[in-house]
């Protein structure tokens, strides 16, 4: 028994989400825009809400000023619950034209480009100590972005600048974000602020494909 309705379709459109590699992510993504915000929130996937919450925590009444990066921003979820919170200057950033052509329709974006993440070296310029705060939701994962993308965030951040993201507690260990995460810090670059723990699809009672209840640790990491 699912505790909320996954209808047929939905479970089999589940079941295809999957298989990420960052040579074909564009087109997987491109692919299940349409039906990405059904899947996630249906499921429970609250880690969009929680950066948001996260980022206006952090920036407080300054949000109408800020400017925030959001990175790998998919159909805009984050760039709606921060635009709810007072945030006016949102830029988001995606591989997938499909997903950023959904997030366009929310208009809480100040700018959007298809940008591929995880290239340091080829970074745009105009995104150069640019930001009060990137967010980072749901693309430290499998297939999607490795340890590269934490120097992309250091160099779009400002001097006191606030990276938010979330990952599976897993993940920290098994695609080594969290060794990554700790160099920087004892490299002097940047310092936690605050951590948390949340549960994401924790809106299904049995497993479906890849989707089953799993814990998620968000951070606030503030450039030094
Ligand atoms: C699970 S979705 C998360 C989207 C959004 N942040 C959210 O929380 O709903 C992952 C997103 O990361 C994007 N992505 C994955 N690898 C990327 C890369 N190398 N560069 C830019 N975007 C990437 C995908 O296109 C997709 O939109």
């Amino acid at each position: 028994m699912l505790k909320t309705q996954v209808t047929e379709e939905m479970k089999q459109e589940m079941l295809k989400h999957g298989g990420f590699t960052q040579d074909k992510i564009a087109e997987h993504y491109d692919e299940l825009s349409s039906h990405y915000e059904e899947i996630y929130l249906t499921a429970g996937y609250h880690d969009p809400l929680k950066c948001a919450e996260l980022c206006k925590e952090i920036i407080g009444d300054n949000a109408p000023n800020a400017q925030v990066f959001d990175m790998g921003c998919g159909t805009g979820l984050v760039g709606q619950y921060l635009k709810e919170r007072g945030f006016l200057h949102v830029v988001g950033v995606d591989a997938s034209a499909g997903m950023i052509e959904k997030a366009r329709t929310k208009e809480s974006y100040e700018e959007l480009h298809e940008l591929f993440l995880g290239r340091p070296d080829t970074f745009p310029k105009e995104f150069h100590n640019r930001f009060d705060a990137i967010t980072a939701a749901g693309i430290l994962a499998e297939g999607h972005l490795d340890n590269n993308v934490f120097d992309e965030m250091l160099v779009a951040l400002k001097d006191k600048g606030y990276a938010i993201f979330a990952t599976r507690t897993m993940y920290l260990e098994q695609y080594s974000y969290g060794q990554k995460i700790k160099e920087l810090e004892e490299q002097g670059k940047w310092q936690k602020v605050k951590e948390i723990t949340f549960d994401r699809y924790d809106q299904l009672e049995e497993a479906v494909g890849r989707f089953s209840k799993v814990e998620i640790k968000g951070y606030i990491y503030q450039k030094i």
